[in-house]
């Protein structure tokens, strides 16, 4: 069962202890942040997928800070018992200069995130022991990194041989040695899934990689079935959204055009007594026009 208060940082790393299996779930927007606070996830994460289901961009590239901040923003007014956690976007970690601290601050104090994620770069965990330094807590993000997906040779799995799956555990091994308090672990097979799980203290959150990490995470649009440009094949939708919001927007048009909307009951009338006066109103002026 998940926690009934607020849920801590220090929580989801107790959970790996207890065996207790994280669910994380992404939102973008107050009315969906709420819906799935609501149904007891562990973590709501304001993903930079974003750039991809909200947005309609073909990649998270070029997704921008200012970007991330507003919809992070809006899902903070939704989510009340969910850890909140922002996706520090493409340009806070590889534009020119970047300072990824300032970049996490504003997630936290502009945005009221709980915490944020970053995807694995050179160089990330001395950036990483930067943030923390600063008091914020870090989520880590290995194997497949979508920010640097196509300069890596595309979105396929990623450690397939053990030569890239060993590449992979060291990442992870020195975000955790670092002070992350988490890793997604993205589309590496489940043996290599297993192996870093078993290998790090901290919880691996899998997307794409089996079940053998110590929680979940899928983008809500797939989960919904809202987003139809493709599907990647490990995942499950468990709602068919848009075919539901075709149909109720076909029923409104169809309605709207023959009449049937809006009816009795979405109308509101003025009091008779209004009307006459309106009506007299309206004859004397159209009479002093003439
Ligand atoms: O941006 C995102 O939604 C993510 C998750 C899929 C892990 O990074």
């Amino acid at each position: 069962m998940p926690p009934l208060s607020r849920v801590t940082v220090d929580e989801i790393r107790r959970a790996k202890q207890k065996a207790r299996k994280l669910v994380m779930l992404t939102a973008y927007d107050y009315s969906f942040a709420k819906l799935v606070d609501e149904s007891g996830v562990d973590i709501v994460l304001v993903g930079d997928s974003l750039a991809m289901v909200v947005l309609g961009e073909q990649d998270t590239t070029t997704v921008t800070q200012q970007d991330m901040l507003r919809h992070a923003k809006a899902a903070r007014k939704g989510v009340t018992r969910a850890l909140l956690v922002g996706d520090l976007p493409y340009p806070a970690i590889h534009s020119a200069g970047a300072d990824l601290t300032a970049a996490a601050r504003a997630f936290i104090e502009e945005a009221g995130c709980d915490a944020v994620k970053v995807e694995w770069a050179d160089g990330m965990p001395n950036r990483v022991r930067k943030v923390l330094a600063s008091g914020i807590a870090v989520m880590g993000h290995v194997g497949l990194t979508p920010q640097t997906a196509l300069a890596e040779g595309g979105f396929g799995m990623r450690g397939k041989d053990a030569a890239s799956a060993a590449r992979i555990l060291s990442q992870a091994q020195a975000l955790e040695q670092a002070g992350c308090f988490a890793i997604v672990l993205e589309c590496v097979p489940d043996q290599v899934a297993q192996a870093i799980t078993e290998r790090l203290a901290i919880p691996t959150i899998g997307i794409g990689s089996g079940p053998n990490c110590d929680g979940q995470v899928l983008v809500l649009h797939d989960v919904l079935g809202l987003f139809e440009r493709f599907t990647p094949k490990f995942v499950k939708r468990y709602a068919k959204l848009s075919e539901e919001v075709r149909n109720a927007v076909r029923a409104y048009a169809g309605e709207v055009r023959s009449g049937q909307f809006p009816g009795a009951s979405q109308t509101v009338k003025m009091s008779r007594e209004e009307e006459s006066h309106l009506r007299r109103l309206l004859k004397s002026e159209s009479k002093n026009k003439t």
